[in-house]
């Protein structure tokens, strides 16, 4: 595996490589390795015959109270797993190779990044649509994994392609979890033990939405109620939304139709952070 920091010589590795007609897959991540990113890199590794692992905290993606310099930054141990991961590149620039002094340009997202964590995070797809834009033209991939884990950003980023006709097919990749189902997040690490083992309520939530839709129970509403008590009945954790959204567009839905596919997004506040996760639910 070879370590770069400079976005040029990733560049013109990533150019020889595709003269070299080789398959690219990319796997974009913010470091703190963790089962999660390693499982999007054996994806990228069953289609691409070259897999680049890019780890960047991205500075414009953080709120100016959020935990931008907290952030966890084990990089040794990053180095460690990613040399085991069967990774060929570990690309791994400093924040003022990505954004320079005198940079300036953002990419703006639509209505699809204002809603849920966007209405919650202003400005936070903004910050990944331009870094992954600038991270896709530096290691130039065939194909990028992305984590069903975050599905908002999942779906923003399969309509930043979309819209600016990008060459790059974008994989999506199904949540890991922990033990009792809390989603592997490098933000996990904030909580206490009991915080970690109450996050469980979590994914019961999602099981209780499958099994309550398994039996024609088709008002949404009814099932987000039952789901935001279940949460909130849990010592420590508090909703902060619980909602059944159009798979693509994100738009709320109140009643299932029969035969349809929908998202449960669920964002949950334990203690002071703020854990995410959603299930694909099928009517
Ligand atoms: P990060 O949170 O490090 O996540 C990197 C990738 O790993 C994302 O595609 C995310 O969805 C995926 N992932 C995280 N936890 C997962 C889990 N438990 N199971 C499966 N996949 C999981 O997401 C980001 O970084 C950044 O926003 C980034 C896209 C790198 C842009 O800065």
């Amino acid at each position: 595996m070879q370590i770069i920091t400079d976005p040029g010589q990733m560049q013109a590795i990533a150019e020889k490589l595709r003269l070299n007609r080789q398959l690219v897959g990319v796997v974009l991540t913010m470091g703190a390795l963790h089962e999660g990113h390693l499982s999007l890199v054996k994806i990228a590794r069953k289609s691409a015959g070259i897999v680049i692992l890019t780890i960047f905290v991205n500075p414009r993606q953080f709120g100016p109270t959020e935990d931008l310099h907290r952030y966890p930054r084990p990089l040794e141990q990053d180095i460690a797993l990613a040399k085991s991961a069967d990774i060929d590149y570990l690309f791994v620039p400093e924040a003022g190779s990505i954004y320079p002094e005198h940079y300036q340009t953002t990419l703006e997202c639509g209505v699809l990044a204002e809603r849920f964590e966007g209405e919650q995070r202003p400005g936070h797809f903004n910050g990944v649509a331009t870094v992954v834009t600038k991270l896709f033209n530096i290691t130039k991939p065939h194909t990028a994994i992305f984590g069903e884990k975050d599905a908002q950003q999942l779906a923003v980023i399969r309509q930043l392609v979309a819209d600016l006709n990008m060459d790059i097919t974008i994989v999506a990749a199904p949540t890991v979890r922990e033990e009792n189902g809390l989603a592997v997040s490098s933000r996990n690490t904030y909580l206490s033990s009991q915080e970690r083992s109450a996050a469980g309520i979590i994914y019961q939530g999602i099981c209780h939405a499958e099994k309550r839709i398994a039996a024609q129970e088709y008002n949404l509403q009814a099932i987000t109620a039952e789901i935001k008590e279940m949460i909130s009945s849990t010592p420590g954790l508090n909703p902060a939304y619980v909602c059944f959204v159009n798979e693509t567009t994100f738009e709320p839905v109140e009643t299932a139709e029969k035969g349809k596919v929908y998202r449960l997004l669920l964002a949950v506040h334990a203690g002071n952070v703020r854990l995410i996760d959603n299930g694909k639910i099928r009517t």
